[in-house]
Protein backbone atom coordinates (compact mmCIF):
# COMPACT_ATOMS: atom_id res chain seq x y z
CA UNK A 1 0.00 0.00 0.00
CA UNK A 2 1.18 3.60 -0.49
CA UNK A 3 0.25 5.68 2.91
CA UNK A 4 0.47 9.11 2.95
CA UNK A 5 1.59 10.75 5.83
CA UNK A 6 0.78 14.21 7.02
CA UNK A 7 3.48 16.15 8.56
CA UNK A 8 5.08 19.08 9.69
CA UNK A 9 7.83 17.94 11.82
CA UNK A 10 9.09 14.57 11.59
CA UNK A 11 9.37 12.93 15.62
CA UNK A 12 10.56 10.13 17.08
CA UNK A 13 7.13 8.40 16.56
CA UNK A 14 6.73 9.32 12.88
CA UNK A 15 10.12 7.51 12.53
CA UNK A 16 9.18 4.77 14.26
CA UNK A 17 5.84 3.96 11.89
CA UNK A 18 7.60 5.05 8.81
CA UNK A 19 10.55 2.88 8.95
CA UNK A 20 7.56 0.05 9.83
CA UNK A 21 6.28 1.06 7.06
CA UNK A 22 9.37 0.78 5.08
CA UNK A 23 10.66 -2.63 6.63
CA UNK A 24 6.88 -4.08 5.22
CA UNK A 25 7.83 -2.85 1.75
CA UNK A 26 4.94 -0.59 1.75
CA UNK A 27 5.65 3.43 0.07
CA UNK A 28 5.16 5.97 2.08
CA UNK A 29 4.09 9.39 0.43
CA UNK A 30 5.57 12.18 3.31
CA UNK A 31 3.51 15.29 2.78
CA UNK A 32 4.39 18.26 4.56
CA UNK A 33 1.81 20.44 5.14
CA UNK A 34 3.37 23.48 5.26
CA UNK A 35 4.54 23.29 1.85
CA UNK A 36 1.01 22.23 0.44
CA UNK A 37 -1.81 23.88 -0.85
CA UNK A 38 -5.49 22.51 -0.17
CA UNK A 39 -7.75 23.29 -3.06
CA UNK A 40 -11.70 22.46 -2.23
CA UNK A 41 -12.03 20.96 -6.17
CA UNK A 42 -8.60 19.51 -6.65
CA UNK A 43 -6.73 17.24 -3.96
CA UNK A 44 -2.75 18.35 -3.87
CA UNK A 45 -0.62 16.18 -6.51
CA UNK A 46 1.01 14.51 -3.31
CA UNK A 47 -2.05 12.42 -2.87
CA UNK A 48 -2.60 10.82 -6.21
CA UNK A 49 -1.13 7.32 -5.50
CA UNK A 50 -2.13 6.87 -1.72
CA UNK A 51 -4.33 4.72 -0.29
CA UNK A 52 -5.02 5.96 3.54
CA UNK A 53 -3.41 8.92 4.96
CA UNK A 54 -1.97 8.84 8.56
CA UNK A 55 -2.42 12.73 10.01
CA UNK A 56 0.19 13.37 12.09
CA UNK A 57 0.62 16.98 12.39
CA UNK A 58 1.48 18.48 15.44
CA UNK A 59 -0.61 21.68 15.67
CA UNK A 60 -4.12 20.99 15.92
CA UNK A 61 -5.32 23.53 13.96
CA UNK A 62 -3.47 22.10 10.59
CA UNK A 63 -4.96 18.72 11.99
CA UNK A 64 -8.11 19.92 11.82
CA UNK A 65 -8.51 21.64 8.45
CA UNK A 66 -6.27 19.23 6.87
CA UNK A 67 -8.35 15.99 7.71
CA UNK A 68 -11.14 17.62 6.50
CA UNK A 69 -9.58 17.97 3.09
CA UNK A 70 -8.41 14.82 2.52
CA UNK A 71 -11.26 13.38 3.15
CA UNK A 72 -13.53 15.63 0.76
CA UNK A 73 -10.61 14.26 -1.81
CA UNK A 74 -12.35 10.99 -1.42
CA UNK A 75 -9.30 9.49 0.76
CA UNK A 76 -9.23 7.60 3.86
CA UNK A 77 -7.70 9.27 6.74
CA UNK A 78 -6.30 8.33 10.20
CA UNK A 79 -8.21 9.51 11.83
CA UNK A 80 -11.77 10.74 10.41
CA UNK A 81 -12.23 14.67 10.80
CA UNK A 82 -14.99 14.55 12.86
CA UNK A 83 -12.99 12.25 15.36
CA UNK A 84 -10.22 14.90 14.82
CA UNK A 85 -12.65 17.99 15.55
CA UNK A 86 -14.28 16.12 18.58
CA UNK A 87 -10.84 15.12 20.14
CA UNK A 88 -9.34 18.48 19.47
CA UNK A 89 -11.64 20.48 22.12
CA UNK A 90 -11.88 19.21 25.49
CA UNK A 91 -15.51 20.73 25.58
CA UNK A 92 -16.78 18.31 22.63
CA UNK A 93 -14.70 15.34 23.62
CA UNK A 94 -16.24 15.40 27.37
CA UNK A 95 -19.83 15.95 26.14
CA UNK A 96 -19.42 13.14 23.97
CA UNK A 97 -17.57 10.68 26.35
CA UNK A 98 -20.88 11.45 29.10
CA UNK A 99 -23.33 11.49 26.35
CA UNK A 100 -21.78 7.40 25.68
CA UNK A 101 -22.31 7.47 29.66
CA UNK A 102 -18.42 6.66 29.62
CA UNK A 103 -17.84 8.05 33.37
CA UNK A 104 -15.68 11.15 32.78
CA UNK A 105 -15.06 13.81 35.64
CA UNK A 106 -17.75 16.17 36.90
CA UNK A 107 -17.26 19.11 33.90
CA UNK A 108 -18.96 22.66 33.10
CA UNK A 109 -18.16 24.95 30.48
CA UNK A 110 -19.23 28.61 30.55
CA UNK A 111 -18.76 31.98 28.96
CA UNK A 112 -18.19 34.69 31.56
CA UNK A 113 -15.98 35.19 34.13
CA UNK A 114 -18.65 35.42 36.69
CA UNK A 115 -20.12 31.88 36.06
CA UNK A 116 -17.28 30.58 35.87
CA UNK A 117 -16.61 31.61 39.50
CA UNK A 118 -19.68 30.28 40.28
CA UNK A 119 -18.70 26.89 38.65
CA UNK A 120 -15.44 26.92 40.75
CA UNK A 121 -17.22 28.00 44.12
CA UNK A 122 -19.73 25.04 43.65
CA UNK A 123 -16.88 22.31 42.76
CA UNK A 124 -14.85 24.07 45.62
CA UNK A 125 -10.62 23.74 45.83
CA UNK A 126 -9.40 22.57 44.34
CA UNK A 127 -10.57 22.37 40.75
CA UNK A 128 -9.04 22.17 37.43
CA UNK A 129 -8.96 24.91 35.00
CA UNK A 130 -8.50 24.05 31.23
CA UNK A 131 -8.03 25.52 27.68
CA UNK A 132 -10.65 23.73 25.30
CA UNK A 133 -7.89 23.51 22.94
CA UNK A 134 -4.08 22.14 24.39
CA UNK A 135 -2.27 19.29 25.13
CA UNK A 136 0.96 18.46 26.61
CA UNK A 137 -0.38 19.65 30.02
CA UNK A 138 -0.03 23.45 28.92
CA UNK A 139 -2.30 25.99 30.26
CA UNK A 140 -3.73 23.95 32.69
CA UNK A 141 -4.36 25.65 36.20
CA UNK A 142 -5.11 23.58 39.34
CA UNK A 143 -7.24 26.09 41.51
CA UNK A 144 -6.31 25.97 45.17
CA UNK A 145 -8.51 29.10 46.28
CA UNK A 146 -10.75 31.98 45.70
CA UNK A 147 -8.05 34.75 45.27
CA UNK A 148 -6.29 32.42 42.60
CA UNK A 149 -9.23 31.63 40.34
CA UNK A 150 -10.12 35.51 40.10
CA UNK A 151 -6.69 36.01 39.02
CA UNK A 152 -6.73 33.61 36.38
CA UNK A 153 -10.09 34.36 35.29
CA UNK A 154 -9.35 37.45 34.82
CA UNK A 155 -6.00 36.95 33.71
CA UNK A 156 -7.97 34.64 30.57
CA UNK A 157 -10.40 36.93 29.93
CA UNK A 158 -7.52 40.14 29.05
CA UNK A 159 -5.31 38.21 27.90
CA UNK A 160 -6.76 35.19 26.39
CA UNK A 161 -7.27 34.15 22.44
CA UNK A 162 -11.25 33.92 21.73
CA UNK A 163 -10.78 29.96 22.86
CA UNK A 164 -10.08 31.10 26.21
CA UNK A 165 -12.96 32.96 26.78
CA UNK A 166 -14.54 29.43 27.16
CA UNK A 167 -14.06 28.60 30.37
CA UNK A 168 -13.90 24.54 30.80
CA UNK A 169 -13.90 23.90 34.48
CA UNK A 170 -13.70 20.49 36.41
CA UNK A 171 -13.59 18.50 39.52
CA UNK A 172 -10.11 17.82 40.84
CA UNK A 173 -9.53 13.84 40.91
CA UNK A 174 -7.84 12.40 43.60
CA UNK A 175 -5.97 10.05 41.39
CA UNK A 176 -3.14 8.15 42.99
CA UNK A 177 0.50 10.48 41.63
CA UNK A 178 -0.30 8.74 38.09
CA UNK A 179 -2.73 8.23 35.45
CA UNK A 180 -2.91 6.12 32.69
CA UNK A 181 -2.50 6.09 28.67
CA UNK A 182 -4.20 3.17 26.49
CA UNK A 183 -3.04 3.21 22.59
CA UNK A 184 -6.36 1.76 20.84
CA UNK A 185 -6.66 1.16 17.22
CA UNK A 186 -10.41 1.33 16.54
CA UNK A 187 -11.09 0.49 20.43
CA UNK A 188 -8.93 -2.19 20.59
CA UNK A 189 -5.97 -1.48 23.33
CA UNK A 190 -2.44 -2.01 21.61
CA UNK A 191 -1.01 -1.28 25.00
CA UNK A 192 -0.78 1.07 27.92
CA UNK A 193 1.31 2.24 30.39
CA UNK A 194 1.12 4.97 33.53
CA UNK A 195 2.66 7.98 33.99
CA UNK A 196 3.38 9.00 37.51
CA UNK A 197 4.48 12.27 39.11
CA UNK A 198 4.92 14.39 41.65
CA UNK A 199 3.41 16.96 39.95
CA UNK A 200 -0.21 17.05 39.78
CA UNK A 201 0.57 16.89 35.68
CA UNK A 202 1.23 13.39 34.89
CA UNK A 203 1.78 14.31 30.88
CA UNK A 204 5.13 11.80 29.67
CA UNK A 205 5.68 15.22 27.38
CA UNK A 206 6.37 17.38 30.95
CA UNK A 207 8.80 14.14 32.06
CA UNK A 208 6.54 11.70 34.09
CA UNK A 209 7.79 8.70 35.50
CA UNK A 210 6.07 5.68 32.68
CA UNK A 211 6.01 2.13 33.08
CA UNK A 212 3.95 -0.67 31.17
CA UNK A 213 0.70 -1.67 32.94
CA UNK A 214 -1.30 -4.92 32.29
CA UNK A 215 -4.76 -3.85 30.62
CA UNK A 216 -7.67 -5.22 32.52
CA UNK A 217 -10.85 -6.26 31.55
CA UNK A 218 -12.69 -3.38 32.92
CA UNK A 219 -9.77 -0.80 31.09
CA UNK A 220 -10.43 -2.87 27.90
CA UNK A 221 -14.19 -2.14 28.17
CA UNK A 222 -14.00 1.57 29.27
CA UNK A 223 -11.58 2.37 26.60
CA UNK A 224 -13.43 0.68 23.66
CA UNK A 225 -16.71 2.58 24.69
CA UNK A 226 -14.66 5.72 24.84
CA UNK A 227 -12.58 4.97 21.15
CA UNK A 228 -16.68 4.06 20.10
CA UNK A 229 -17.37 7.80 21.92
CA UNK A 230 -15.07 10.11 19.30
CA UNK A 231 -15.70 7.69 16.34
CA UNK A 232 -12.84 5.28 16.70
CA UNK A 233 -9.50 5.30 14.86
CA UNK A 234 -5.49 5.60 16.37
CA UNK A 235 -6.63 7.08 19.16
CA UNK A 236 -4.96 7.38 23.01
CA UNK A 237 -7.66 7.01 25.89
CA UNK A 238 -6.33 8.73 29.06
CA UNK A 239 -7.60 7.62 32.19
CA UNK A 240 -7.40 8.37 35.98
CA UNK A 241 -7.98 5.76 38.52
CA UNK A 242 -10.53 6.25 41.14
CA UNK A 243 -10.30 4.17 43.75
CA UNK A 244 -11.94 0.92 43.05
CA UNK A 245 -12.68 1.96 38.91
CA UNK A 246 -11.58 4.58 36.40
CA UNK A 247 -12.58 7.66 34.98
CA UNK A 248 -11.73 9.04 31.34
CA UNK A 249 -10.63 12.43 31.22
CA UNK A 250 -9.68 12.89 27.36
CA UNK A 251 -8.99 10.85 24.34
CA UNK A 252 -6.18 11.77 21.74
CA UNK A 253 -5.83 11.95 18.49
CA UNK A 254 -2.66 12.65 16.87
CA UNK A 255 -1.30 10.20 19.59
CA UNK A 256 2.04 10.28 20.54
CA UNK A 257 3.68 6.37 21.04
CA UNK A 258 6.83 6.73 21.33
CA UNK A 259 7.10 6.93 25.57
CA UNK A 260 4.72 4.26 25.08
CA UNK A 261 6.74 2.21 22.88
CA UNK A 262 9.47 2.49 25.06
CA UNK A 263 8.37 0.77 28.21
CA UNK A 264 5.88 -1.49 26.84
CA UNK A 265 7.00 -5.15 25.59
CA UNK A 266 4.79 -4.36 22.56
CA UNK A 267 6.10 -3.31 19.28
CA UNK A 268 3.65 -0.27 19.00
CA UNK A 269 4.78 0.98 16.09
CA UNK A 270 4.62 -2.53 14.34
CA UNK A 271 0.72 -2.84 15.79
CA UNK A 272 -0.13 0.01 14.34
CA UNK A 273 0.92 -1.00 10.77
CA UNK A 274 -0.86 -4.26 11.34
CA UNK A 275 -4.14 -1.97 11.94
CA UNK A 276 -3.93 0.18 9.39
CA UNK A 277 -3.20 -2.73 6.55
CA UNK A 278 -6.44 -4.28 7.91
CA UNK A 279 -8.34 -1.16 7.47
CA UNK A 280 -7.21 -0.55 3.92
CA UNK A 281 -7.90 -4.02 2.93
CA UNK A 282 -11.31 -2.87 4.46
CA UNK A 283 -11.88 -0.13 2.76
CA UNK A 284 -10.56 -2.31 -0.81
CA UNK A 285 -13.39 -4.63 -0.53
CA UNK A 286 -15.88 -2.62 0.42
CA UNK A 287 -15.10 -0.26 -2.27
N1 LIG B 1 -9.63 16.60 36.73
C1 LIG B 1 -8.38 16.28 37.00
N2 LIG B 1 -8.00 15.96 38.27
C2 LIG B 1 -6.71 15.64 38.53
N3 LIG B 1 -5.74 15.60 37.62
C3 LIG B 1 -6.06 15.88 36.34
C4 LIG B 1 -7.40 16.23 35.97
N4 LIG B 1 -7.44 16.45 34.65
C5 LIG B 1 -6.19 16.25 34.19
N5 LIG B 1 -5.36 15.91 35.21
C6 LIG B 1 -3.91 15.66 35.07
O1 LIG B 1 -3.41 16.58 34.11
C7 LIG B 1 -2.85 15.91 32.98
C8 LIG B 1 -3.21 16.62 31.70
O2 LIG B 1 -4.61 16.67 31.54
P1 LIG B 1 -5.35 16.39 30.19
O3 LIG B 1 -6.80 16.69 30.38
O4 LIG B 1 -5.00 15.03 29.71
O5 LIG B 1 -4.77 17.53 29.22
P2 LIG B 1 -3.65 17.50 28.07
O6 LIG B 1 -4.44 17.51 26.81
O7 LIG B 1 -2.88 18.75 28.25
O8 LIG B 1 -2.87 16.22 28.22
C9 LIG B 1 -3.42 14.51 33.06
O9 LIG B 1 -2.54 13.60 32.49
C10 LIG B 1 -3.63 14.29 34.54
O10 LIG B 1 -2.45 13.84 35.15
MG1 LIG C 1 -3.76 14.24 28.20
Amino acid sequence: MNVGVLYSRIRRDEKLLLSELRDRGHEVTKIDVRKERFGVHDAPAAFEDVDIVVDRCLATSRSRYVTRFVDAYGIPVVNDPETAAICADKARNSLVLAEAGVPTPATEVTFTKESAMESIEEFGYPCVLKPVIGSWGRLMAKIDSRDAAEAILEHKETLGHYEHKVFYIQEFVEKPGRDIRVVTTDGEPVAAMARASDHWLTNAARGAETEQIEITGEMAALVERASDAVGGGLLGVDLMETGDSYTVHEVNHTVEFKALNDVSDVDVPATVVDWLEATVQGVEVTA
